[in-house]
């Protein structure tokens, strides 16, 4: 029999992505797999049932999992659903684990292996399959539209009859694969663009998108081309350099993260107060608790001169494309774990390996397991 995968329709509140689109449907099709999809899983990201050609659409939950081999999602799954699935069943979405130990205890006593996509190592062979990396790089192209509908003046230079105006300056704070998506984006609306970082590799990535690259001299470099947590001593250098550009700035989008911590705060309160009139945070680390003193994940508040927007799962906002780039993430995935139609989990491949969060009631993530174990670390 052929392997099943069922698609699930994502309930919570607000996430309109799917896990797979009609295209990549066909291509999971030619793996020699069956494909199942919950009735009006992909409507919300545009794509109605009657676009997914030979998938059986179904509507009752049971059905769609019981006997389903794979399931694939965006989000992690509710427990209720992880008590429907067969024992052994694997699952592919984001998880992130740590969030949830209560999930993570049922995907263990249901003996779900299961590979949770932001553990996608970042190495080169799995770049076509790094979801992390797909949304943020959209997260990151839609900051400066956010912010550019919130100041009271264009980005570009426009010269009209009664004079020129000034093109805005756009400081973006964090330069990973979100930050320089975004550094790109002001630049092409006309902004003059500046960024930051403590990792001194992405000095040469912001100029190569005519960017400026403010230069703080600190070197925070970490493992696996992460950044660490900066010394006290060093936030106080960092803030010294960087309050001259922040009061500068028109807008500022900040998107730094450091693994496994609450986003590093970038932006104090008080240089929040000295900031131009009409000035605009896009806080794209909202998610982690804010860069910025003063945002509120999920809202927009006025503090001072300035407008702070805290935005949620930007990728959601942007769920067409979020969706046809996560589902070829998750294809490349499965031509990984799938050969002929039959399932192949070689669990000494780095990519499946990194990925494998729990497997045979067991949590494999070592990361994930510590922090479980000792939840303050
Ligand atoms: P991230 O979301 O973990 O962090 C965003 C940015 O915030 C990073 O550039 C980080 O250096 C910066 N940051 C952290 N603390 C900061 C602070 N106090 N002040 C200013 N900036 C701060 O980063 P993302 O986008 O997940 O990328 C992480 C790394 O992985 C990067 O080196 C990136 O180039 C690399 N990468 C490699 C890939 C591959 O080889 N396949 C694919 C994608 C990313």
């Amino acid at each position: 029999m052929a392997i099943k995968i069922s698609v699930l329709k994502e309930n919570k509140s607000g996430e309109k992505r799917v896990a797979v689109i009609p295209l990549v449907a066909s291509k999971i099709l030619l793996l020699g797999a069956s494909l199942a999809l919950e009735a009006g899983a992909g409507e919300a990201a545009t794509f109605p049932d009657s676009a997914y050609k030979d998938v059986d659409i179904i509507a009752d939950l049971k059905d769609l999992i019981a006997d389903a081999d794979i399931i694939l999602a965006v989000e992690p799954p509710s427990i209720e659903i992880i008590k429907l699935m067969k024992v052994g069943t694997i699952l592919i979405s984001f998880i992130y684990g740590t969030n949830s130990p209560e999930l993570l205890a049922a995907l263990q006593s249901y003996k779900i292996t299961t590979f949770a996509m932001e553990q996608i190592p970042r190495i080169s062979r799995a770049q076509t399959m790094d979801a992390l990396s797909s949304q943020a790089a959209l997260a990151g192209y839609y900051a400066p539209l956010l912010g550019a509908v919130h100041i009271p003046r264009i980005l570009p230079m426009m010269t009209t009859a009664v004079g020129s105006l000034r093109a805005a300056k756009v400081l973006v704070m964090g330069l990973g694969v979100a930050g320089l998506s975004a550094l790109a984006t002001a630049k092409r609306l006309g902004a003059i663009t500046e960024g930051y970082d403590v990792r001194p590799e992405t000095k040469e990535q912001a100029q190569s998108l005519g960017a400026k690259f403010v230069d703080t001299g600190i070197d925070a470099r970490s493992e696996g081309g992460y950044a660490r947590e900066l010394t006290t001593d060093e936030k106080i250098e960092v803030q010294k350099v960087l309050s001259q550009h922040i009061a500068n700035a028109d807008m500022i989008i900040t998107t730094a993260a450091v693994p496994g911590k609450p986003a590093p705060k970038l932006i104090s309160a008080e240089q929040v107060t000295l900031m131009k009139s009409g000035s605009v945070i896009v806080d794209l680390g909202a998610e982690g608790g804010g860069n910025c003193e003063g945002t509120k994940s999920g809202e927009i508040v006025k503090i001072g001169p300035t407008t702070i927007i805290g935005p949620l799962n930007i990728a959601s906002a942007l769920a067409q494309h979020a969706s046809e780039l996560y589902s070829k993430n998750i294809f490349n995935f499965l031509e990984l774990i799938l050969k002929d139609g039959v399932l192949n989990l070689d669990f000494e491949d780095e990519i499946i390996k990194d990925t494998t969060l729990t497997h045979a009631g067991e949590i494999k993530n070592k990361a994930v397991y510590e922090k479980i174990k000792t939840p303050t670390a």
